[in-house]
Parts: C-alpha cells; sequence; structure tokens
C-alpha cells in the first residue's frame, strides 16, 4: 500500500466564481438534491430512471448518480466495509454537490444503509439542498424480486456483507419521504415523488 499523503496549502477558490444562484437563473429551475436510500431490490435504480424521465417531460435538467455505476468508476476501488461504504458516500455526496453547484436536480441512488452515511451525505450537500427519499419494500419482497441474482448469491455465502443479511440496514431516522414500492405501482410511485419536488424546483 502507497503511503497515505494528505494534502497542505490548499487554497480553493471561491472569489468571482459563478454560484448556483447565476446558473438556476439559466435553467430556470432551482438544484436539489434527491437522496433514495433503500435496500438493494427496493426500487431505488428503476425509481430514479422514472423520475428522470418525468423531469424530462418537463424540461427540468438532471443528473443520476447510482451506487453500481459509481462503483465501476469513481468508486472502483472501495467494496462492501462499513468503512468502505463511508467513503463510498462521501465521494459521491461530494461528486452529487458539484452537480448541485451546478442548478442541477441530482438524484442520487445508494443502499447508504446507516443513518451515519445518510447524515454525512446531508452534511456534505446542506440540509436546504438535501431531500431524502426512503424507498421502501420489505426485506423478503427484496429477496422475492432478486433482479440481479444477488440476494440467492449472498445466501450461498457467495458475496459477504450483504446489505439487509448479514450487513446491517437502517430504518431512516428523518426521511422526507417513504415511498413504498411493494404497495403502489411504479407510475403510482414517481407521480407521487413528483408532486412532493415540484414546489423545491420550481424558479419562481
Ligand atoms: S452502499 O451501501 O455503499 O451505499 P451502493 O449503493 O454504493 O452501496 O452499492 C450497492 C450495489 O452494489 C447493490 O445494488 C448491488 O448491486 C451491489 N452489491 C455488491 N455487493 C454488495 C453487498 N455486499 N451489499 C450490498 N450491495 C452489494
Amino acid at each position: 500500500m502507497p503511503k497515505k499523503i494528505v494534502a497542505t496549502d490548499i487554497h480553493p477558490i471561491f472569489k468571482g466564481s459563478l454560484g448556483k444562484k447565476e446558473k438556476e437563473l439559466i435553467l430556470k429551475q432551482k438544484g436539489l438534491v434527491i437522496w433514495f436510500t433503500g435496500l438493494s431490490g427496493s426500487g431505488k435504480s428503476t425509481i430514479a430512471k422514472a423520475l428522470e424521465h418525468k423531469f424530462y417531460e418537463n424540461k427540468f435538467l438532471t443528473q443520476i448518480l447510482d451506487g453500481d455505476n459509481l462503483r465501476i468508476g469513481i468508486n472502483k476501488n472501495l467494496g462492501f466495509s462499513e468503512e468502505d461504504r463511508l467513503e463510498n458516500i462521501r465521494r459521491s455526496a461530494e461528486t452529487a454537490k458539484t452537480f448541485l453547484d451546478c442548478g442541477i436536480i441530482t438524484i442520487c441512488s445508494f443502499i447508504s444503509p446507516l443513518n451515519i452515511y445518510r447524515d454525512l451525505a446531508k452534511e456534505i450537500i446542506g440540509e436546504h439542498n438535501f431531500f431524502q427519499v426512503f424507498i421502501h419494500a420489505p426485506f423478503e419482497v427484496c429477496e422475492e424480486r432478486d433482479v440481479k441474482g444477488l440476494y440467492q448469491k449472498a445466501r450461498r455465502g457467495e458475496i459477504k456483507n450483504f446489505t439487509g443479511l448479514d450487513a446491517p440496514f437502517e430504518t431512516p431516522n428523518n426521511p422526507n419521504l417513504v415511498i413504498h414500492t411493494h404497495l403502489s405501482p411504479l407510475e403510482k410511485c414517481v407521480e407521487d415523488l413528483y408532486n412532493e419536488l415540484i414546489t423545491r424546483i420550481y424558479y419562481p
């Protein structure tokens, strides 16, 4: 392992840079980070994609950040230990903040299984711009769906630290919204979410 070097003498430049407000004026929308938390198979990615289409139809600019996708790029050196998950969320939240500062509606889809991870994301992004959605389906339903075949693999012991099995998933403390994907069809979930978000992204 190379020795960890922590940089010193860093002087970030903010003065004179264009900010979120100026960029929102161009886009005619308010930037917001919509943070999905939920078990694998709960429907986070499916809802994220459907919600993005809904925004697109209504001419809002969005970006999806998805755990699986970032884990083949910026987070490719991270696994699923608690420490790595924390770093995964830290980097992802910092990335989301960059999009947010550009006025973009950023839909983040990460299991983010512990409240400390969600709190870290909120702290990085800022409470005012952070909208947490608990995408919920009971564990048995997610296991039954097993879209990626990961629950079966984890049951066979081929995946370790699998969320909900041998790694914890805490119920979110204070989500802004809970979507029950086992109780409503996708269209209704997306409609409810969109209606809840519209006042926050609408540029007067
Ligand atoms: S998080 O816990 O660090 O927030 P993240 O959302 O980035 O997780 O990635 C979760 C995705 O990684 C899952 O959707 C699944 O496809 C895959 N995955 C692989 N191994 C695991 C594991 N041990 N636990 C949970 N998800 C896993």
